[in-house]
């Protein structure tokens, strides 16, 4: 199929291919998106062919507002209006009993559903023309980065879907932050651009689902079925390399073999003479981190780089999610220079 370039003005054309159950690459602040009408199983189902993803990792619906909440959900807590309220439109998505009427091709059978609504007013005004939540995971091939550009989401969906609205680059550049509010305490399931700090302050205690922050054993059923799969994964071995930015720098260039790549901070961009380097932002400036981290990882596909060290920065705000993506990268293999002496 032909993938039809459309721009922000196009809003009735995007909404016609949704109504029609055809495929949508979407712009959100957080990654492009493979959207399609949630309530058609038949689309959904095309969704899950056109990335090649397991048939067991339930989809998110995309609303225009909160107000959509009660036609999908029930039992809504207190909790998720608070959180709308503060954070919505905006990079979080929230766990919640489903209605039946939502399809079990979103849900994969689960008895709840992922709730979010995106702060890009090009994709709200789409779904609230088409009137229908979209599901959307994000739009690229299953296990590869996210796209955070429609040119990079064209690199894996190109005459798979039937068209691709451009909304510019993604401002977050990592996937939305998901809690799962349908747990007491509640609990953050993948972090993303509303940081742990955050969701604390709203809500008072917040779990942290062993997935975040290690690797799932064959057997292990994390919360979020998506993370257990390897994700984001360059062809190239990664391994991530923690602790104090000079350090880690150091050691990165003690190591280095002669077809290795560094993904680092700015700073220390000069620091391998003779390998290939992508810069991922300033060490201090973890925003711009998670802006770049996927167009970091991706770019060493078109290289010949037999591995890839990575500098990583620390747990605080947005690293959380920045470092849980670069540790899946690496199939969780970190050498952690804050545990040695
Ligand atoms: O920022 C985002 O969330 C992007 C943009 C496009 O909105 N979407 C996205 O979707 O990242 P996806 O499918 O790539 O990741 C959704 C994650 C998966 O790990 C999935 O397993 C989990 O959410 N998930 C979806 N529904 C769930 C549910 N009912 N319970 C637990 N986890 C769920
Ligand atoms: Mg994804």
């Amino acid at each position: 199929m032909i993938t039809q370039r459309l721009t922000a003005q196009d809003t009735q054309a995007a909404a016609a291919i949704l109504k029609r159950g055809g495929l949508l690459g979407i712009p959100t602040e957080t990654v492009y998106g493979l959207g399609a009408s949630g309530l058609d199983p038949e689309a959904v189902a095309h969704i899950f062919a056109a990335k090649g993803r397991p048939q067991d990792n339930p989809l998110i619906l995309h609303v225009p507002s909160a107000d959509w909440l009660e036609r999908y959900c029930e039992d809504i807590p207190a909790a998720a209006y608070a959180l709308a309220e503060k954070f919505w439109p905006g990079p979080l998505t929230m766990i919640l009993r489903r209605k039946p009427i939502v399809p079990d091709a979103v849900t994969a059978g689960l008895d709840t559903v992922g709730m979010r609504c995106p702060n890009h007013p090009v994709t709200r005004a789409i779904i609230a023309a088409a009137g229908v939540p979209v599901a959307a995971p994000s739009g690229n091939t299953s296990g590869r980065p996210s796209p955070t550009s429609a040119a990079d989401m064209l690199e894996d969906m190109d005459g798979k879907i039937d068209g691709i609205v451009d909304g510019g680059p993604c401002t977050v550049g990592v996937e939305s932050t998901i809690i799962d509010l349908t747990l007491t305490p509640p609990r953050l399931l993948r972090p993303g651009g509303v940081t742990l700090e955050q969701l604390q302050d709203a809500l008072g205690e917040v779990a942290v689902d062993q997935a975040v922050t290690r690797l799932m054993g064959k057997d292990e059923h994390p919360r979020a079925p998506g993370m257990k799969y390897r994700h984001y994964a360059p062809k190239a071995p990664v391994t991530v390399v923690k602790g104090p930015a000079d350090r880690t720098a150091a050691y990165i260039r003690d190591h280095l073999g002669p077809k290795s790549g560094v993904i680092c901070f700015d700073e220390f961009a000069g620091d391998f003479p003779g390998h290939l380097v992508e810069t991922m932002g300033p060490a201090g400036d973890k925003e711009e981190q998670a802006r770049r981290v996927f167009d970091a990882l991706r770019y060493f596909d078109s290289t010949d780089a037999a591995e890839i060290w990575s500098q990583c920065p620390d747990d605080g705000g947005i690293g959380l999610a920045v470092s849980n993506r670069l540790n899946k990268a690496a199939g969780f293999h970190i050498v952690d220079l804050n545990e040695t002496t």
